[in-house]
């Protein structure tokens, strides 16, 4: 290759690195203008005009100040762009648009319509509220550097925003506790709809009597499986602040407790969402009490993980950059999204002697079977 070809390779990727450090550093825009689509509600807003709307539809039905048409034209387009709504007639790298433009949904959104006769079973907006939630996810990452450069500071990053750890605060602060409560139950509905209906994933629970759901919020995935398989009795242990203020229509029983110190014996004990929260030595302790909880492997006896396995599923650039931003998310607390090998550590260590991963069409999620 010629020296002038050379340089002009380099320029080439110099410019598009020069593109996308400007792309990344302002994807919290994006973050942002999908969080605003939400509160205003504007996926409900085009769904209740038939699923196509114009800019003037979007503005009766979400209350908008008819003065901020401009602006609201702007946040449409990087929702256009970003692929969360689409408009008829044109592709999503149109810019340009008027009053005749007709917005509608995508698959993307279709995921954040509430309300009665919703396109699909699932809004899983306060799964994002949770997300993006300022004080306790974004603001967490504020003192990001200061508290690498810590030498002696034990302190995750979620206790130096909040002074304690979010299972305390779920305790102290009402409204943090709902919105972790309803952001779960809304991802679990999805997630536990979309499993249920995978047949490989679905025959996991097949064939057992009972199961306790430990750690399982409001109670969405031992409902979901109760209702799937009616003969399994299905409980959830979680903590009192938490239990307390469950849906309780007599599908599953509730219990309050500790699952450090103790978990109800079931043939299954399901941790879903769980054992990220924790480090090794956590999960080891919380995988002990299973296996006290469960009867022998030849006897049904089992723990079904539902988490990540970073590496597992789709090679597809989105999941695997998915994956790994959920491990820095988890990292605010003492948190971690694991690979196989880590995995692996810890069932052996808490007395396990075999395990099984199942990926699911969930792209970045996947189910192990842990056996006694
Ligand atoms: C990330 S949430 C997952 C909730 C649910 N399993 C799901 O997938 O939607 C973690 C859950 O663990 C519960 N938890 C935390 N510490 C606990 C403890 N010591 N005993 C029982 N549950 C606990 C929290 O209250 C919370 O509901």
């Amino acid at each position: 290759m010629s020296s002038v070809q050379e340089e002009l390779n380099n320029t080439q990727d110099m410019l598009q690195g020069y593109v996308e450090l400007y792309n990344y550093s302002l994807s919290y825009v994006k973050t942002m203008a999908i969080g605003c689509a939400i509160q205003l509600g504007i996926p409900s807003a085009i769904h209740r005009r038939g699923g196509a709307a114009t800019i003037s539809d979007i503005i009766t039905e979400t209350g908008v100040d008819p003065s901020k048409l401009p602006y609201l034209r702007r946040l449409m387009r990087v929702l256009t762009v970003s692929s969360i709504l689409a408009t008829t007639g044109t592709d999503e790298t149109e810019t340009e648009s008027d009053d005749s433009t007709v917005y509608k949904l995508t698959p993307a959104s279709r995921l954040l319509v509430s309300g009665a006769g919703a396109p699909t079973s699932c809004d899983i907006s306060p799964m994002l509220d949770l997300l993006m939630r300022p004080t306790t996810s974004v603001a967490t990452y504020f003192s990001l550097e200061e508290w690498f450069k810590d030498a002696g500071a034990t302190a995750t990053l979620f206790e130096v925003a909040h002074g304690m750890s979010p299972w305390s605060l779920t305790k102290n602060d009402a409204l943090y506790n709902k919105t972790l409560n309803d952001g779960c139950a809304a991802d679990s509905n999805f997630a536990m709809d979309t499993l249920l209906r995978e047949p490989r994933a679905a025959g996991i629970f097949r064939g057992l009597g009972s199961l306790v759901d430990v750690g399982g919020g409001h109670g969405a995935a031992a409902m979901a499986i109760a209702r799937a398989f009616p003969h399994i009795r299905c409980s959830v242990l979680d903590l009192e602040q938490v239990v307390s203020g469950a849906p309780d229509d007599g599908t599953v029983k509730f219990i309050a407790g500790d699952m450090f110190e103790s978990i109800p014996a079931a043939d299954c004990v399901l941790l879903k969402y769980v054992l990220h929260c924790w480090d090794d030595e956590s999960s080891v302790k919380i995988l002990r009490q299973c296996k006290r909880a469960i009867p022998a492997r030849d006897a049904g006896g089992k723990v079904v993980i539902m988490n990540m396995v970073v590496g597992y599923g789709s090679s597809d650039r989105f999941v695997k950059e998915t994956q790994v931003m959920c491990d820095m998310w988890m990292m605010r607390y003492v948190g971690v999204e694991r690979e196989e090998h880590e995995w692996k550590r810890i069932f052996l260590e808490a007395g396990f002697s075999d395990y099984r991963i199942t990926p699911t069409a969930l792209g970045f999620q996947s189910v192990i079977e842990v056996f006694p």
